[in-house]
């Protein structure tokens, strides 16, 4: 695909996007991947990216409008001409060009998406939007979904679960994410590595004290602008997922069992902070996304097929992968980074507001309970399990750590040493509680049991 420079087909490939999300239920990545977003032009590529993510971040409030705006409801079968009157009312509200330039183009884009029949109603909802804006940004932001950005059903539930936080992770969510990067430390000193960022003129910083290794980017880059991304000198990772390695503290001589380790963000940095384990059994129920962890492996020189086995298999059913022939004492260590709402990280994934249902919650819930029951006979009498999510909703956290607690005798709830600053907290009972955005982290939630010899 070409260029175009009225801009038109860009918006329109974005139209495709964000209607594969809201209508087939995409996410993002494959809305990308179904439109074909890497055959553009780079500077498309990342102009498509932008907008996708900015209209998703902004639908509620866009779509509230188009309801207002349009004499009739669009047609379930024109959806995609909704999804682009959303990337217009975007761009027109949020971006800085000029709004003759935003409706020309994206009245040109309804002919890129063979709708030419309606071009007269794009161009007129757009108009009409910049005739009364004031008057209609106003009344749509009585309305609880448009003002929050976020789908009521959600609203609710973080406002039962943080009585007092429960704005600000709103907030966080709608906000963009900052890029966070993981030094191995293993290799580098972190303050000579942040001196070679520093020298390519990125400016960044490393503001928690206690994790020298986690680097915050001032603006957003392409991984191979990082000083020796390539041959492994360092990873992306949200800072709140990088404290998973340090709460595990795998040894030297250890066994290690990362059950849902795609795409090896967790596995890998176990390894740079303890490259002395025994062994490394990295399971994932994904093929295509194992392969992810073989290609960060690989990257970071952990490819050692002695050390490191990877399988194709379901957390739910170890008894079908876990060779117990192999190592009849189990693993010292094991990781158990579950499926989840994902809630926490909606910042990075605005699709996941509109992909989840409350009806969702209670499944991974039971999913995320048996995960658990399965994988904890598999932990040596005295090893550790650490249980993450990226999650902000109690009942798939510490009200997940509270059941198993209660069915468990021989598990042991271990205090984590805590890294992160109080105001990036939230109260828990068990396990620790990460708020999104807080310390420009990701939300996520963290418990650390220890198996009892019975
Ligand atoms: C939150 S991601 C894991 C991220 C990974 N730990 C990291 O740090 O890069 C959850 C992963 O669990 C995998 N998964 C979901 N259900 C699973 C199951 N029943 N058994 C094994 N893996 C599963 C998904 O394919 C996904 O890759």
């Amino acid at each position: 695909m070409t260029n175009t420079n009225s801009g038109a087909l860009p918006r329109a490939i974005t139209a495709r996007v964000v209607d594969a999300v809201l209508k087939k239920g995409r996410n993002l990545d494959a809305a990308f991947a179904e439109a074909e977003v890497d055959k553009l032009e780079p500077r498309d590529q990342a102009f498509v990216r932008a907008l996708s993510y900015g209209t998703l971040r902004n639908h509620y409030r866009n779509r509230k409008l188009i309801a207002l705006l349009v004499a009739r409801p669009i047609r379930n079968r024109d959806s995609v001409i909704t999804a682009l009157l959303s990337v217009g009312l975007f761009a027109l509200i949020e971006s800085k060009r000029p709004d003759y330039a935003v409706v020309s183009a994206t009245v040109g884009a309804v002919t890129q998406l063979e709708r030419v029949s309606m071009r007269g109603l794009v161009n007129a909802v757009l108009r009409r939007f910049l005739r009364e804006r004031e008057g209609l940004l106003a009344a749509v932001s009585k309305d609880k979904e448009a003002g929050y950005q976020h789908p009521q059903w959600l609203i609710e539930k973080l406002q039962v679960d943080w009585p007092r936080d429960w704005e600000d992770i709103i907030a966080a969510g709608n906000k963009q994410a900052p890029m966070w990067v993981r030094i191995n430390t293993k290799q580098h000193e972190p303050a000579l590595w942040l001196d070679r960022l520093q020298h390519t003129g990125v400016a960044a910083t490393t503001p928690v004290s206690t994790m020298p290794g986690a680097v915050l980017l001032d603006a957003p880059l392409m991984v191979q602008e990082l000083p020796g991304f390539s041959l492994g000198d360092c990873s992306v990772q949200d800072l709140a997922s990088q404290l998973a390695a340090h709460f595990l503290q795998a040894g030297p001589g250890m066994r290690v069992l990362d059950a849902c380790a795609a795409p090896g963000g967790k596995a890998t940095h176990v390894l740079e902070l303890c490259p002395d384990i025994k062994e490394l059994v990295a399971v994932d129920k994904s093929e295509q996304r194992l392969s992810r962890v073989q290609e960060n492996l690989e990257r970071l020189g952990f490819d050692n097929k002695d050390q490191v086995t990877l399988i194709e298999g379901d957390a739910l059913d170890p008894e079908k992968w876990w060779k117990e022939s192999r190592d009849k004492a189990g693993f010292d260590r094991i990781l158990v980074d579950a499926p989840c709402s994902a809630t926490g990280v909606i910042r990075r994934h605005p699709d996941i507001r509109f992909l989840r249902r409350t009806g969702d919650i209670s499944s991974l819930v039971e999913t995320q309970l048996q995960m658990l029951e399965k994988l904890w006979p598999l932990l040596k009498p005295g090893g550790w399990l650490l249980y993450s999510t990226c999650s902000v909703l109690r009942a798939e956290n510490e009200a997940v750590i509270a059941e198993f607690l209660a069915r468990r005798s021989d598990a042991y709830e271990r205090q984590l040493p805590v890294k992160m600053p109080e105001e990036a907290r939230g109260q828990t009972e068990h396990g620790l509680q990460l708020l999104p955005g807080q310390a420009d982290n990701d939300g996520f939630y963290y418990a650390l049991l220890e198996r009892l010899p019975v």
